[in-house]
Formats: structure tokens, sequence, C-alpha cells
């Protein structure tokens, strides 16, 4: 029996994120704004990518040293080519608990059923309003938010259930939006996220004022359809739970700014150049890309990533202030959330 990987705070290493793109077919005012990621924005070039197969080797070397869960993110995952080769591959990996992929949802109509036969488990889809005007404004690319209601059916229809749906909630941009959305999608079918607006990345211009609190918008989901708090399902679970005292299905509020949760975050990230990243709000990774295409055996690699977890004390959400929101961070684009 090997010991457990713990960092400074005594966190284990649990959870992988793997960033497999940069590029999103979106443009999200909170996460790629046009103004920065418009036509000179110089995205990964494809030699800086990791492979299928380099993604793989990492992760069964994460599991090694034990992480249980895998989520793939982007970017938008579903743009990276044959998406459903990698979910096999990861699905194949023993110890892997839960494997899953956070998307836009624009591509689940042509993608859904061959990643629910590659062997991956759960769905995360994104969905910021159900007016189409919101949706479109807020998206910047002016896609409509039907296509993304007909992912979501689609990837029903192959299986998910239930599929989680996140909501970035922006002050004065779609907050009307947050009773619609908790009505919509009541039910045993989906398990809706509200996250605060956060002020990941450089770009996005955030402001405190910006943010809805999680506590007002349970306060405004409970005057119309009455709530009240669950137990988590998991140490370190990044959503706090409600349910519907009518007994009609869950939400999730995802409050990292106003009640951070870094006391359990067990998770690390895999960007898609191959960096690992200790936060989501750290400015550098380290570069896992070299070793791996340079001859370095496995054990050589799960002692570099061990001793970057041992490293490890990042707490940002709980130390944010004015001053940290304009240090330099990666971006989400980059990171995956
Ligand atoms: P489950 O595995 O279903 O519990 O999902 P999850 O909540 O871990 O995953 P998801 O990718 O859907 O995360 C939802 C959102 O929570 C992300 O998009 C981020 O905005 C936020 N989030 C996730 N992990 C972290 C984290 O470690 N720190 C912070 N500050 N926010 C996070
Ligand atoms: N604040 C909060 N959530 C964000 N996301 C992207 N940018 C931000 C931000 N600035 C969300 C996306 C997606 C998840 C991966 O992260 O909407 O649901
Ligand atoms: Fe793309 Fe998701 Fe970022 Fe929107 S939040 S720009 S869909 S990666
Ligand atoms: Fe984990 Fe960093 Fe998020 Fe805190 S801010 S929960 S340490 S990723």
């Amino acid at each position: 029996m090997t010991s457990t990987l713990l960092d400074q705070l005594q966190r284990p290493l649990r959870d992988l994120r793997i960033s497999v793109t940069d590029r999103c077919n979106f443009r999200c005012t909170y996460c790629m704004p046009k103004e920065v990621f418009g036509h000179g924005y110089d995205f990964l070039p494809k030699e800086e990518v990791l492979t299928f197969e380099e993604i793989a080797r990492l992760a069964r070397i994460f599991v090694e040293l034990g992480a249980e869960k895998l989520r793939l993110t982007g970017g938008e995952p579903t743009l990276r080519r044959e998406l459903h080769r990698l979910v096999s591959e990861l699905a194949a990996i023993r110890g892997v608990h839960d494997l899953t992929l956070t998307t836009n949802g624009s591509r689940l109509v042509e993608e859904a059923r061959n990643l629910r036969n590659a062997g991956l488990q759960r769905l995360t889809v994104s969905v910021d309003a159900l007016d189409d005007v919101t949706f479109r404004a807020m998206n910047d690319v002016s896609f409509p938010v039907h296509r993304v209601l007909r992912g979501i059916e689609a990837a029903r229809e192959a299986g998910f259930a239930p599929i989680k749906i996140n909501m970035v909630v922006k002050r004065g941009v779609n907050e009307a939006q947050i009773v619609p959305m908790a009505r919509h999608f009541r039910g045993p079918d989906s398990i809706l996220r509200f996250i605060e607006y956060m002020d990941v990345g450089n770009t996005n211009g955030w402001h405190m004022a910006d943010v809805v609190p999680a506590a007002e918008i349970v306060a405004r989901i409970s005057a119309a359809l009455p709530l009240e708090p669950m137990t988590a399902n998991y140490r370190g679970e990044v959503a706090r739970r409600y349910r519907y005292r009518d007994g009609d299905g869950e939400i999730g509020v995802i409050s990292s700014v106003t009640q951070p949760f870094c006391g359990d975050c067990t998770r690390a990230r895999l960007s898609a150049d191959g960096r690992l990243f200790t936060c989501l709000f750290a400015s550098t990774g380290v570069d896992l890309r070299t070793p791996l295409r340079t001859g370095a055996g496995d054990k050589e690699i799960a002692a570099l990533i061990s001793s970057v977890w041992r490293q490890r004390k990042d707490r940002y959400s709980e130390i944010r202030s004015s001053e940290t929101a304009t240090q330099p961070k990666a971006e989400m684009s980059l990171l995956g959330g």
C-alpha cells in the first residue's frame, strides 16, 4: 500500500480536470471576451497540444497517485476531433470511479451517443439563460438556445441521467433568468447549479458588484419554489445542495466568491498543453509535456507530480481581495474551469 499523497493543507489528490483544447466556438463574455479572443488571438498550435495517448498516459499516472474522478473540459471539449476515442481510453483505466465532461452543449446532437457508447458516465452542460436574446448575448456568437436544449435532449436519449446544468449568474445580465431556469430544469432528469461569477483569468473585467451571491439566488428561488438544504454527496463537493420541498428535484449553488471551499479542494488541473495547475487561479503551471516527450519514465513523472502536490498550499478563493483579483492568472479557457 502506498501512503496517501497530501498537500501542505492535508488535502489529497482526488480529481483530475483535463482540458483537451483551449479553443471554443462560443465567446462567453465572462470567459473568452471577443475583444481579447478575437481573430488575432494565438491559440495553442497543434504540436503543443497533448495527444490522446499522452493524456491517457498522464491520467494513468494521476490515478496511481490517488485520482478517482476525471473530468474533460476545454475550451469546448467536443471541438476536439474523435473525443470519444480518448473517453474509451480513460474509461478503461482501473480505479477511475467517475468519468465526466463539461460542455457548452453545442455539439451534443452529433456527439452525445458516441460519448456515451465510449463510456462517459456523466455530463454537465452550461446554459446561462432560456431567453434566447439573453443567451445569444452571453455566448456572443448568437448561438440559439434551442440548439443547446436539443443537445440536452439528445444526451438524455443517449442515456445520460440526471444531467447537470451550469448557469453562471451575472448581475444585471441574466439574473432575471434565475427563477425561469429553476422552473424549467426542475424534476429528476436535471440538476441545475448556479455559479457565482468569478474573477478567473485577467480578461473578463470582473467586479464584485457583478456577483449575485449564492444566498440571494437561493432566497429568490425559494420565494417562488420553496427549498430546503441537503447534505453533500461527498467531502469536497463544490456545489451546496438544496431540494425542492415538494420533492421535485434539487439544485446546487457554487459560491466560490461568497463562501469559498478551498479547505476541501482535491482538484488538479491539466491544461491542453500539458501543464499541471494546482489551483484554478494559478498563474503558471508545471510543465509535464517536456518530460513526457523527452523519454521520462512513468515513475519519474509520478515523482514530479507528487513533489508539486506535496508543496501545494493554494487557497485563492479564501484569500481573494480586490488586489488578488487583478494579479496575473491563467485563463479559464486554458484551465477548463
Ligand atoms: P460534480 O462532479 O458533478 O460535482 O461537478 P463539479 O461541480 O465538480 O464540476 P463542474 O465542472 O461542473 O464545476 C462547476 C463549476 O464550479 C466550474 O465551472 C467552476 O466554475 C466551479 N469550480 C469547479 N471547481 C472549482 C474549484 O476548484 N475552485 C473554484 N473556485 N471553482 C471551481
Ligand atoms: N465565473 C464562473 N464560472 C465560469 N465559467 C466560465 N467562466 C466563468 C467565470 N468567470 C463556467 C462555465 C462552465 C464552467 C466550466 O465554468 O460556464 O459552466
Ligand atoms: Fe466556451 Fe465554456 Fe468559456 Fe463559454 S464558458 S467561452 S462555452 S469555454
Ligand atoms: Fe481549489 Fe483554488 Fe478553487 Fe480554492 S480557489 S477551491 S484551492 S481551485
